[in-house]
């Protein structure tokens, strides 16, 4: 008998912790077994007027729902790319890119857009919050393509801000703040619309190294809560809290390791490094 079937019989229907159900051992349904992501021989190539870059040449991978991955590589890798086609900002050349084991290339820019908005989050490195706009104001941009009524669109921005301890500052405008307010208010941003996978793009780039661990410190207290982290960093000491390690070269995928000592940022705590 095999070790799948063997985990099974356990009575005569059961659930494997993969979500597989089993009826006297044999498995009879599938169930959380597709990954989140698939990317297979994923290309990327811009085409400018006379110009023609080739960006990423052929990534795959594989990440489960609940992983927290860095993804490192020198400058012009290809990393930002990639995280504009996971993140849905764009599409790729060539290769498939599936999301919950639907092939995105068949979906249109309305149900992409639709999807990104449901379901994903991003934070860049520049925060890219509007100025002379209030920090609640910006939090509240993903809802406007809601229908929702206003007063719960005001709760989902309290609790955003509220997870990222800028509920004092709601008022402020985004020009008003400090860079590392900015960033976590860019992540309450992020947050507001409850996406299940959270993209960071260099995002304790501009942040002094005090900031930098509260950022990691949002993110890790996000992946603990279930949701999908997928970390753009050059620094080693800032992927090491992640728990997988992707690196990019010249648009390829290098190496994708464990992180075997985690580095957990805690209160109290004065630097990244
Ligand atoms: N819209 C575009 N048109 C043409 N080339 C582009 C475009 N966007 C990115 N590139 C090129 O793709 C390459 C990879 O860019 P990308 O932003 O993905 O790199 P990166 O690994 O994120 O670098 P960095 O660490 O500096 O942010 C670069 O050489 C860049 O010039
Ligand atoms: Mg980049």
């Amino acid at each position: 008998m095999s070790g799948r079937q063997a985990d099974c019989f356990i009575s005569n229907v059961s659930r494997k912790r993969d979500g597989s159900v089993c009826y006297n051992g044999v498995i009879i349904g599938l169930g959380n077994v597709m990954p989140l992501i698939t990317v297979k021989d994923l290309r990327k190539t811009y085409e400018g007027e006379d110009v023609k870059t080739t960006v990423l040449q052929g990534v795959t991978f594989s990440m489960e729902k609940g992983e927290f991955v860095a993804i490192m590589g020198p400058s012009g890798s290809g990393k930002s790319t990639l995280m504009h086609i996971l993140g849905l900002l764009e599409r790729p050349t060539g290769g498939e890119y599936r999301l919950d084991g639907n092939d995105v290339a068949e979906l249109s820019d309305n149900e992409l857009a639709r999807l990104r908005n449901k379901r994903i989050g991003f934070v860049f490195q520049a925060f890219n919050l509007l100025p002379k706009t209030t920090v609640e104001e910006n939090v509240e941009l993903p809802l406007l393509y809601d229908s929702d009524p206003m007063e719960r669109n005001g709760k989902r921005i309290a609790e955003a801000l509220e997870a990222v301890g800028m509920t004092h500052r709601a008022k402020y405008f985004s020009n008003q703040l400090s860079g590392g307010e900015k960033q976590r208010v860019a992540i309450a941003r992020a947050l507001v619309n409850d996406p299940d996978i959270v993209f960071a793009d260099e995002p304790t780039g501009n942040l002094d190294s005090k900031s930098g661990l509260q950022v990691m410190r949002i993110l890790q207290r996000l992946n603990d809560a279930g949701r999908t982290i997928i970390l753009v960093t050059h620094e080693t000491s800032t992927a090491e809290h992640a728990k997988r390690i992707l690196r990019v070269v010249d648009g390829k995928i290098v190496s994708d390791d464990p992180v075997l000592t985690r580095k957990i940022a805690k209160d109290g705590e004065e630097s990244l490094k």
